[in-house]
């Protein structure tokens, strides 16, 4: 099967891309290089035997977008490109609403000139807000508190009247809980630009020496030792949710919606103990006050996908904590330039 993969040079795209060539599939990436460099893709070529065909173009270039989808005979879309720092968002609203709602309006709009109707979008469990308990299941309500959360519920909502609109397109919107890891050969991963948001990128960065220390944010919550409670999802399972999600509903017309988590809650001092003993390195922290916006505790109630999609994300923290500490050992700066 052909699949444009917009994002498909970023973190996650990356590695759904090498579990796409694995599982037969074809992968053509479109990436305008925003907030990824052009070495992932001889990295990817040597991991798999085949470098994914790839095309520089941004999600507003309709006709780019029309002419690559031509060009290629593409059947499906995974669409992973977009804007993803919640504090930027808060500064900059207008680029977010533009890149993530307006350049999936203008990519839906390319696929229905070129009448491709599978689409499987990247959301997140950021749509749920504040969820009022855990597990979290599909129909709990949603909200958001941030341009980047409203960004994502947007595109949900404008993709469901579409469907509703279209009911024979297939569109399947993925909830991603916390992506962590990296492809167990160390050559991909994750690789934030400037000081890390996200909690896993900066503990490794504090363990190869980048960051003095973690701070801590919130030591107060009603958890089981204070820290916030998370959901963390080895990229490489999430990626394998992507094959699962096309093979399972990907030709099947509807809207579906999926979490992709595991199930289990750790808190961010777990992950610091998880990441001391597989890079046998001390990561030192100071507690500090909570960041504005965090809540408790978030965790997936996965059994819908288990079901449907006959997917379920098995890899333990253990390989979590392992893989990422791979990927900073090998890589302390990240990818090179090319
Ligand atoms: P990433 O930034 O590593 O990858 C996104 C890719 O999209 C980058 O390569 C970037 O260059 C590209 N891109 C951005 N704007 C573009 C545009 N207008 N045209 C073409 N390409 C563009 O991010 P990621 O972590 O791989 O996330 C992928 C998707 O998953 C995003 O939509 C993100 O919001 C969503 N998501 C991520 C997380 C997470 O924690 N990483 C959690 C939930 C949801
Ligand atoms: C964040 C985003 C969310 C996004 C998700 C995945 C916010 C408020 N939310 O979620 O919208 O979908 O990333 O990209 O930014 N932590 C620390 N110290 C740090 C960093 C994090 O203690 O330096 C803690 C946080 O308080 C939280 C946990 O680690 O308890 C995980 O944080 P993070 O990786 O940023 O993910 P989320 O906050 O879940």
């Amino acid at each position: 099967m052909k699949v444009l993969v917009t994002g498909g040079m970023g973190y996650i795209g990356s590695h759904t891309c090498v579990q796409m060539i694995e599982a037969g599939m074809t992968p053509i990436i479109f990436d305008n290089l925003y907030n990824s460099k052009a070495t992932v893709l001889p990295r990817l070529e040597n991991l798999t035997g085949a470098a994914p065909k790839f095309v520089q173009g941004d999600i507003r270039d309709k006709a780019l977008l029309v002419e690559t989808m031509r060009e290629h005979a593409i059947e499906a879309v995974i669409h992973f490109a977009g804007l993803k720092a919640v504090g930027e968002s808060v500064q900059k609203p207008l680029e977010y609403y533009d890149n993530n709602v307006n350049g999936t309006l203008v990519l839906v709009d390319a696929m229905r000139e070129v009448g491709i109707k599978s689409l499987v979008f990247s959301s997140s469990a950021t749509v749920y807000g504040d969820p009022a308990s855990v597990p979290i299941l599909e129909s709990f309500p949603t909200s958001a508190t941030n341009p980047y959360g409203r960004s994502k519920l947007m595109v949900e909502e404008c993709l469901t009247d579409f469907q509703t609109a279209n009911p024979d397109w297939s569109i399947t919107l993925l909830r991603y809980f916390n992506p962590v890891g990296s492809h167990p050969s160390g050559d991909l991963g994750e690789d934030p630009q400037g000081i890390p948001n996200n909690l896993m990128p900066f503990i490794s960065q504090v363990a190869v020496g980048r960051r003095e220390h973690l701070s801590v944010f919130g030591s107060d919550y009603p958890t089981h030792d204070g820290t916030g409670v998370r959901d963390y999802i080895h990229v490489m399972d999430l990626a394998d949710g992507h094959i699962a999600a096309l093979n399972k509903v990907g030709n099947k017309s509807g809207l579906h919606i999926y979490n992709l988590g595991t199930g289990n809650g750790l808190s961010v001092l777990d992950m610091v103990k998880a990441f001391e003993a597989a890079s046998d390195k001390e990561i030192p922290y100071q507690l500090v006050d909570r960041r504005q916006g965090d809540i408790a505790e978030c965790w997936a109630d996965p059994s819908k996908a288990r079901k449907e999609l006959e997917w379920s994300a098995d890899r333990t923290v253990d390989e979590m904590t392992r893989d990422t500490w791979n990927w900073q050992s090998k890589n302390p700066q990240g990818y090179p330039d090319l």
